[in-house]
């Protein structure tokens, strides 16, 4: 039998679990030609949302990863090569003679597929580029806020082709206050461009419904302990919920003796050496900031926490506190909170032991 949990890749079908109201309003703003930003924190499910909806509806689409882009040349190649990736074999040649009147495209053909260079381009590239692509394509840019960072100028361009065409795009990103400055700020190039959605988690009734279900189907018993667990700690976060159930089905399947918390344990102890070497790297007031997040309810920044945690003064946990948030450990939204729960519960057991 196999494990019905699945996590780290775009979960499709009967494994991708509710979104209706999203899914809705994603298919209407783009069935009216509107654009879309959605934004969550990393692993919330904004890629498995984005494709299950185009998908279903059978809107064509192209989804374009903007992390790890070096320059404006690498992000016209991921363009090109995405878009004649999605053409057929004989269409792929009629296309390239004519994006070439727009870049000049050096291309391979291998056993792997087609690779793509751009070996030049000019002023007028991107804006016909994305004029040919949006004829026939939904345009998806992913970690949008990552093309801002590396060439403002580019995203400005951007923008102003964008706007004479009669097509929606989506952008997707978890840098929260990068996305909010970039489609919100009246200063910014895309101020009001895109209609903001906030991707919140899952709510616990329908998890619960979805691992009973999986549970049932693979006749492998999780029980009520088992997934009251397995959703506070993974504080309903879909890579999270998926992880856990993952594991702890495949304790089930042989043993139903263990307690939930025994799991817990050989789960994060799995992970110890990835913690292990996370929390190593961090300098000595971020993790102080980190065992305040742990230990503290609230006041943070009271003389009390302060002195208890060894910290001189509010200004040098507020700057620990916007270093971990730079690295992506955690995320202010209202409060701060772990990108991961998983370390965060790593922190805990490692304080105990103590
Ligand atoms: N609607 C969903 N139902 C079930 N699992 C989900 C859902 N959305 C996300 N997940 C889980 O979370 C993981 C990360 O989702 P992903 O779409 O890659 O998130 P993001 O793009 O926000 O980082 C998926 O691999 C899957 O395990
Ligand atoms: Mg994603």
């Amino acid at each position: 039998m196999n494990n019905p949990f699945v996590f780290g890749k775009v979960v499709r079908g009967s494994n991708f679990c509710n979104r209706k109201t999203e899914i809705q309003a994603i298919i209407k703003t783009v069935s009216s030609k509107n654009n879309l930003v959605i934004v969550s924190p990393r692993r919330y499910g904004k890629t498995s949302l984005v494709i299950n909806a185009l998908e279903r509806n059978n809107i064509p689409f192209l989804f374009i990863d903007c992390s790890n882009l070096i320059n404006e040349n690498v992000f016209l190649e991921r363009l090109t090569s995405t878009y004649l990736e999605r053409l057929k074999k004989g269409d792929v040649l009629e296309k390239i003679k004519y994006l070439s009147k727009s870049v000049n495209i050096e291309y391979t053909f291998s056993v792997e597929g087609m690779s793509v260079k751009v070996a030049k381009y000019n002023d007028s590239s991107l804006d016909k580029l994305i004029k040919q692509i949006s004829k026939d394509y939904v345009l998806v840019f992913d970690e949008f806020q990552e093309l801002f960072v590396l060439d403002v100028n580019l995203v400005k361009r951007l923008r102003s082709v964008m706007q004479f065409v009669k097509q929606s795009f989506i952008f997707l990103g978890s840098r929260k206050h990068l996305l909010l400055y970039l489609f919100s700020n009246q200063k910014s190039p895309f101020y009001n461009f895109a209609q903001m959605i906030n991707l919140t988690k899952i709510s616990e009734p329908e998890w619960k419904a979805f691992i009973k279900a999986k549970c049932i189907k693979t006749k492998v018993r999780l029980t009520e302990d088992d997934i009251a667990a397995i959703l506070k700690l993974s504080e309903a976060i879909p890579f999270y919920v998926q992880y856990l159930s993952y594991h702890f089905w495949e304790e089930r399947i042989r043993d139903l003796s263990i307690n939930p918390t025994e799991i817990i344990k050989k789960i994060i102890s799995s992970n110890e050496y990835i913690y292990e070497e996370l929390y190593s790297r961090l300098t000595e007031s971020q993790r102080k900031a980190l065992n305040i997040l742990v230990k503290e309810e609230d006041k943070f920044f009271s003389e009390r926490v302060l002195k208890e945690h060894n910290l001189k003064n509010p200004q040098l946990l507020n700057k620990a506190l916007a270093s971990l948030e730079e690295k992506g450990i955690i995320e202010r939204n209202g409060r701060y909170q772990f990108n991961d729960p998983l370390f965060k519960q790593y922190l805990k057991f490692i304080n105990q032991k103590v």
